[in-house]
C-alpha cells in the first residue's frame, strides 16, 4: 500500500483522460449531453455526480481506507446523512462531550421526530456497554472530543459495537485521517467536517461520510442525492489541492501544538491543560496507541471568564473565531461560541467553564506563537 501522502497526491487525482491535465479540471456544470432518448449515461445532473466531486469523494475514501467516499456541503450535512440510517423508535448512544451543533441536532432536531438518544461519558467503554438496549442502533462519537480532548477507545467501540450487532460512527474531525483511521479499528462510519483540517485553510465549508461497506453506501448516496446538500465543484477541487500537503501541515500543526502545551503546563497561573500529548493526560498511553501523533488542538482552563478575556486579548497570532485546523492559529471560547448551544448544567460537568480556552495551533513559526502565548500569560 502507498504512503499517506501519495494516497493524498494520487488518489482520485490521476491525470484528467482528455487532456492530460495534472491537476483535475473543476468541472462546472450542472447538467451533461446524453447521447440518446433512453440511452442511461453515468453523467447526468451535478447534484447526483460531478466528476470533480468523484474524485474528491475517491480521495477521502481512500485517506480513510474506506472503499466509498461522500462529499458534502458541510460537517453538519454529512452527520445528518449519517443519523439518516435512523427510523424514529431507534436509540442512539452519543458520546456526552461532542461539538455543540452536533449535540443541538440530534436532541433540537432528531430527538422531537422519535430518535432517542443517550449522552454517555465514552471514556468508558463499560458505560457505553451498559447503556445498550434492546433499541440501540448506533453508537456515535468524537475522539478527541471538542473542546476537552478526551479519548474514545475506538477499538473496543468497534469491537462491542460488532458483537451486539449495532452500528458505530466516529466524527474523526479533529483528528484527521492523517492521525488515525476508525474505518481500521472496526467502525462503520467515518465522518468529517472538512472545514477543518482537510480544508485547512479556512476558505471551504464542508462535510464527509467514508464507509468500507456497500449497503452503508448505497443509503448514504441516496440521501446525497435526496437531500442534495453537496458541495460546489469548486470546493471539491479545493479540497483536492488541500489534502496533498495534509501530511506535512498535520506535522507542524502537532508540533507547535504539542510545544505550547508543555509550555502551558508549566506555568502556575494556568489551572489545567487538555492535550492527549502531555504524559499527564489521563489517556496519554492511549493517544499513543491509537494516534500517530496528538493533533493540533489544546484546551486551557484559566481560571474565570475575566481570565479568559485577558488572554484571548493579549494574543496576536492566534485570531478570536470559530472553527479550527487552518494553517492560521485561532483562539475560541467554547462557553460564548462553539459550545453556546449546549446546557449550562452540561458544560459544567464536562469541565466546559467560562474560563476554558482552546486553541487551534497553527503552523506559523513556533518563536512567534511562544511569544504571543508569553504575552497573554503575563496577563493572568
Ligand atoms: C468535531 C466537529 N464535527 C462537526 C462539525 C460541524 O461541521 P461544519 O461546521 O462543517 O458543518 C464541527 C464544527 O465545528 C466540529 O468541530
Amino acid at each position: 500500500m502507498p504512503g499517506f501522502s501519495t494516497t493524498a497526491i494520487h488518489a482520485g487525482q490521476e491525470p484528467e483522460q482528455v487532456t492530460g491535465a495534472v491537476t483535475i479540471p473543476i468541472f462546472a456544470t450542472t447538467t451533461y449531453a446524453q447521447p440518446e432518448l433512453g440511452e442511461h449515461v453515468k453523467y447526468d445532473y451535478t447534484r447526483t455526480i460531478n466528476p470533480t466531486r468523484e474524485a474528491w469523494e475517491t480521495s477521502i475514501a481512500a485517506l480513510e481506507n474506506g472503499k466509498f467516499g461522500f462529499a458534502f456541503s458541510s460537517g453538519m450535512s454529512a452527520i445528518a446523512a449519517a443519523l439518516s440510517l435512523l427510523k424514529p423508535g431507534d436509540h442512539v448512544i452519543a458520546g456526552n462531550d461532542m461539538y455543540g451543533g452536533t449535540y443541538r441536532y440530534f436532541s433540537k432536531v432528531l430527538a422531537p421526530v422519535g430518535i432517542e438518544f443517550s449522552y454517555v461519558d465514552m471514556r468508558d467503554v463499560t458505560r457505553v456497554a451498559s447503556a445498550i438496549t434492546g433499541k440501540t442502533r448506533l453508537i456515535y462519537a468524537e475522539t478527541p472530543t471538542n473542546p476537552m480532548m478526551n479519548l474514545v477507545d475506538l477499538g473496543a467501540i468497534g469491537t462491542l459495537a460488532r458483537d451486539r450487532e449495532i452500528l458505530s460512527a466516529v466524527d474523526n474531525t479533529f483528528a484527521t485521517p492523517y492521525l488515525q483511521n476508525p474505518l481500521d479499528f472496526g467502525i462503520d462510519i467515518t465522518i468529517h467536517s472538512v472545514t477543518k483540517y482537510l480544508g485547512g485553510h479556512s476558505d471551504v465549508l464542508g462535510g464527509a461520510v467514508v464507509t468500507a461497506q456497500s449497503e452503508i453506501a448505497e443509503q448514504i448516496k441516496f440521501y446525497q442525492n435526496s437531500y442534495g446538500a453537496v458541495p460546489s465543484p469548486f470546493d471539491c477541487w479545493l479540497l483536492l489541492r488541500s489534502v496533498k500537503t495534509l501530511a506535512l501541515r498535520m506535522r507542524a500543526h502537532c508540533e507547535n501544538a504539542h510545544i505550547i502545551a508543555e509550555r502551558l503546563a508549566r506555568d502556575p497561573a494556568i489551572k489545567n491543560v487538555y492535550y492527549p500529548g502531555l504524559s499527564s493526560h489521563p489517556q496519554y498511553e492511549l493517544a499513543r496507541h491509537q494516534m500517530k501523533d496528538f493533533g493540533g488542538m489544546v484546551s486551557v482552563e484559566t481560571g474565570s471568564l475575566e481570565n479568559a478575556k485577558k488572554f484571548t486579548g493579549a494574543l496576536t497570532y492566534f485570531t478570536l473565531g470559530e472553527s479550527l485546523g487552518g494553517v492560521e492559529s485561532l483562539v475560541c471560547h467554547p462557553v460564548t461560541m462553539t459550545h453556546a448551544s449546549v446546557p449550562e448544567e452540561r458544560r459544567r460537568e464536562l469541565g466546559i467553564t467560562p474560563g476554558l480556552v482552546r486553541l487551534s495551533v497553527g503552523i506559523e513559526d513556533i518563536g512567534d506563537l511562544l511569544q504571543d502565548i508569553e504575552r497573554a500569560l503575563a496577563t493572568l
